[in-house]
């Protein structure tokens, strides 16, 4: 793999995403190894974590390596230190960083001046590592991503960007239901059809929930309110009402179809409460997959 940087998923090609999947399962089913024996990762994060923080952690431990923890407070990117600062001084002490920024311009800017890989650990603009375990969860709940059809309900942030581009690589095909207004950009969606082009994944971009729902095999929903939002999240309720993944949307969807959610989740708001404990609920795996999809970005970016 030549890619140094996990910033877009679209820096990576069809192939590292489909060979990322491998390794992850192969990860997976081995357990704990020492690929990373020695090496050591920075968790730069701007904004609060569950899983990202845990997950690179665990992650880091099992493959025989370290991480560090530098929240907002000590760091203060862009504000106490300029971010190409602390990128290059970072560079000096660790082998790669994970960084979880508001804006996407400044993952692209720690990138941009460090000299060791950075991985965006979430930003305004994408989240890879999701993006990545999805596909994980996907290829073990449903045997193939290609001809897989995904409907995503609710706001095109940066889940939604993330797995728009993964899946479009990767030939899924995928339906995304948005409010008018609160759709995925229109630069991610020029540069994913491109993509489709290539791979035959079917793109279809709506503000009709029910119509997207058709026949998918995975139905995913995230928040409509995002970390840096919180101001919104009132106006968004009422904006978002009828995108909430609930029983009626589902018996659109195929019967055998998975719910997926990134989590946090809001019981009751995006997912009908009750809906995530179903049995077609796979939110944990998925949550799980999160470690293994991260092992292997860490084993194909540092030692790779
Ligand atoms: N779209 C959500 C994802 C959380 C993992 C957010 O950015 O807050």
């Amino acid at each position: 793999m030549k890619v140094k940087t996990l910033v877009s998923i679209a820096d990576l090609s069809a192939d590292d995403i489909l060979g990322l999947v491998d390794t992850a399962v192969k990860l997976k089913n081995e357990g704990a190894n020492n690929a990373l024996a020695g090496k050591v990762l920075a968790l730069l994060f701007e904004k609060p974590s569950l899983r990202t923080k845990v997950s690179f952690d665990v992650a880091m431990y099992q493959l025989g390596g370290h991480a560090i923890y530098v929240g907002e407070k000590e760091v203060g990117l862009g504000q106490r230190e300029p971010v190409a600062d602390v990128a290059r001084v970072l560079s000096r002490y660790v082998d790669a960083i994970a960084a979880r920024t508001f804006t996407h311009e400044t993952v692209k800017e720690l990138a941009q001046y460090a000299d060791v890989p950075v991985i965006n650990a979430l930003s305004d603009g994408e989240h890879p590592c999701q993006a990545m375990a999805d596909l994980l969860t996907i290829q073990e709940k449903k045997g193939r991503l290609n001809g897989v059809n995904l409907a995503y309900i609710g706001d095109g942030n940066n889940v939604a960007n993330s797995l728009l581009l993964a899946a479009a690589l990767v030939g899924m095909n995928i339906n995304i239901a948005s409010p008018r207004g609160y759709w995925v950009s229109a630069g991610v969606e020029y540069e994913a059809r491109s993509f489709a082009e290539e791979s035959g994944s079917h793109i279809r971009l709506t503000d009709e929930p029910d119509e997207a729902v058709k026949g998918a095999d995975v139905v995913y929903t995230d928040v409509w309110a995002s970390m840096g939002q919180e101001d919104e999240a009132e106006e968004r309720k009422e904006v978002f009402a009828k995108y909430q993944v609930n029983r009626r949307i589902l018996s659109f969807a195929q019967s055998d179809a998975i719910i997926m959610h990134d989590l946090p989740a809001h019981h009751g708001e995006e997912v009908e409460v009750g809906l995530l404990e179903s049995p077609q609920s796979v939110v944990f795996d998925q949550a799980e997959n999160r470690l293994h999809a991260q092992k292997a970005i860490l084993v194909k970016l540092i030692s790779g």
